[in-house]
């Protein structure tokens, strides 16, 4: 693990206690939308605390939710303990997913590409171990394609991802493409900031 997953990892087992106090960057009706394309076996990559796990629905057959801190798993137990369909956590770097290729029906993620300390490596991950026509399903938030606005972004990131680990400025529809993925829908819930995106 790199120096800077090490850190970013720190923050996150930091501020776990108090993240489902002070997160509320996704509705609950974002999720459901979302979750409602989800189907046979899922991978969640950044599974946080659990935030998503009430709302998948039953075709799906199973969800593996990986976290690299492990404060924010013990979290995501409570929930997956509830969950409508069976759940298993593991301790695991996205930018080292440890299954084979093709592992996966359905990838999601929740406001996580903010995070990942390399977000390429990281959504090279997700294509390796997605299916042959498998879907990953993003809820994410991004730099804005307002200049101002972006300006802005950037000028604050560096205390935000200090405080909270997350960076507000991410390129994220950049790193997509650079990870030799493709953008198959794209529904924008908060100006340019905050999308869902379906990819293949
Ligand atoms: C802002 S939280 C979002 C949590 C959850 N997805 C949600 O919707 O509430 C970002 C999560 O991604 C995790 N994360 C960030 N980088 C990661 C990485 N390289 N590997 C695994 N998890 C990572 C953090 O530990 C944290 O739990």
């Amino acid at each position: 693990m790199s120096k800077q997953t090490e850190l970013i990892k720190r923050r996150y087992n930091r501020i776990a206690p108090v993240f489902n106090t002070m997160d509320n960057m996704i509705r609950s009706s974002w999720r459901r939308e979302m979750l409602a394309k989800a189907e046979g076996e899922v991978l969640e990559v950044g599974i946080g605390t659990g935030a998503n796990l009430p709302f998948y629905p039953s075709k799906v057959t199973h969800v593996t939710g990986i976290d690299f801190s492990p404060k924010m798993i013990k979290l995501a137990q409570k929930e997956a303990e509830k969950a409508p369909v069976p759940v298993k956590l593991i301790e695991m770097d996205a930018e080292e997913l440890d299954f084979p290729d093709a592992s996966f029906d359905t990838v999601v993620t929740a406001c996580v590409f903010c995070s990942v300390p390399d977000p390429i490596q990281g959504l090279k991950e997700i294509k390796r171990v997605l299916k042959p026509g498998g879907k990953i399903l993003m809820l994410e938030h991004m730099r804005s394609d307002n200049t101002a606005l972006g300006k802005l972004m950037d000028a604050a990131n560096p205390l935000i991802v200090r405080i909270w680990g997350a960076n507000i400025n991410r390129k994220t529809m950049e790193n997509i493409q650079v990870a030799g993925l493709k953008v198959k829908q794209e529904k924008q819930l908060m100006g340019s900031i905050r999308r869902e995106l379906t990819l293949k």
